[in-house]
């Protein structure tokens, strides 16, 4: 019986490889919706983006909605200097088919969550916590419904990759990332500590163009220009994967290790807003909320994204 889960992104490059993963495993996954966000890009192109990318999978038919325009409390940051203007430079820009739902996401998401089971639907948001953050907020009886999140967020040993000490998803809404973070329904969470050890080398990117579908060719082209800025600044071969982890997890969790611990978001420093503060040694009696992914097979994730892309193939 497939998983029923909602997709929740901001594309990006990396939220649309997550996409397509999760769009090649229609067994495992049943995609009730894709809710997109303002976050690397703003709202207007990451709901587009995530058309596009609809389309260039042939599942016209999916359900995409475009939810907040902005952080909860603040004003919307983005990171057109990681992933170009259109937010998915590597790939040329076209006016998807895929329709953009009427409803708003936050809506859409409260109305399938209060409509499921209980414990039933697992959320997997890829970017800002805005659409989860406000749905909660404004209709706390959703948590009841939901399995667990599966979010890419957050920093341990890695510190931030928007500012010294804040990963730029909960750097971006940390209120919003507060309110997940403290729901009471089970979290996991894949931080830059475990993202930044699945790098996107020019062999990997190689091997995946030589799929020779339309998909594979524009993961292929997509993460030929998302590594760019990573690879100055850190040095690395290749960008950090960071969204598909969270897919990965869904797919094949014995890829990753993690750890249940506290995971508390400071809110109020101006210093270190945004930062993650991750108990992964059990030296506080805070309440562990988070099972945070430290540690990944990193050739193993590679051989299932590329596994997963063959099936756009034919
Ligand atoms: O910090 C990495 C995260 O921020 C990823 O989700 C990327 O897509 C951006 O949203
Ligand atoms: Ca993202």
């Amino acid at each position: 019986m497939a998983r029923p889960i909602i997709i929740d992104c901001d594309p990006g490059q990396d939220d649309a490889v997550a996409l397509f993963l999760a769009m090649s495993s229609p067994d495992e996954l049943e995609i009730l919706g894709i809710t997109t966000v303002a976050g690397n890009v703003p709202l207007e192109l990451t709901q587009r983006n995530a058309r596009m990318m609809c389309d260039i999978a042939g599942r016209k038919n999916a359900l995409v909605f475009a939810g907040c325009n902005k952080p909860m409390r603040r004003e919307a940051i983005t990171a057109e200097y990681i992933h170009g203007n259109t937010g998915i430079d590597g790939v040329d820009v076209f006016e998807p088919e895929t329709p953009l739902q009427e409803q708003h996401a936050v809506d859409f998401i409260i109305e399938t969550l209060l409509a499921a089971d209980a414990h039933a639907i697992t959320v997997v948001p890829t970017g800002p916590l805005s659409n989860i953050g406000t749905a909660i907020e404004r209709e706390p009886k959703i948590l009841e419904h939901v399995r667990e999140f599966v979010i890419m967020g957050g920093a341990m040993r890695e510190g931030g990759n928007r500012s010294p000490s804040a990963e730029f998803n909960i750097l971006a809404d940390p209120e919003a990332a507060e309110i997940v973070f403290n729901s009471g329904r089970p979290v996991t969470s894949m931080g830059l500590d475990v993202t930044h050890q699945v790098l996107s080398t020019r062999e990997r990117v190689a091997r995946i163009r030589a799929l020779g579908n339309p998909v594979a060719e524009a993961t292929a082209g997509m993460l030929s220009f998302f590594h760019r800025y990573d690879s100055k600044k850190y040095g690395s071969e290749g960008a950090p994967l960071h969204d598909p982890c969270t897919v990965a997890w869904l797919l094949k969790p014995g890829l990753f290790k993690t750890r249940v611990c506290n995971l508390s978001v400071e809110t109020q420093s101006e210093l270190t807003l945004g930062h993650t503060a991750v108990d992964f040694w059990h030296v506080t009696d805070r309440p562990h909320n988070v099972d945070w992914a430290y540690e990944v097979d990193a050739d193993g994730f590679y051989d299932l994204l590329s596994e997963r892309l063959t099936r756009f193939g034919g």
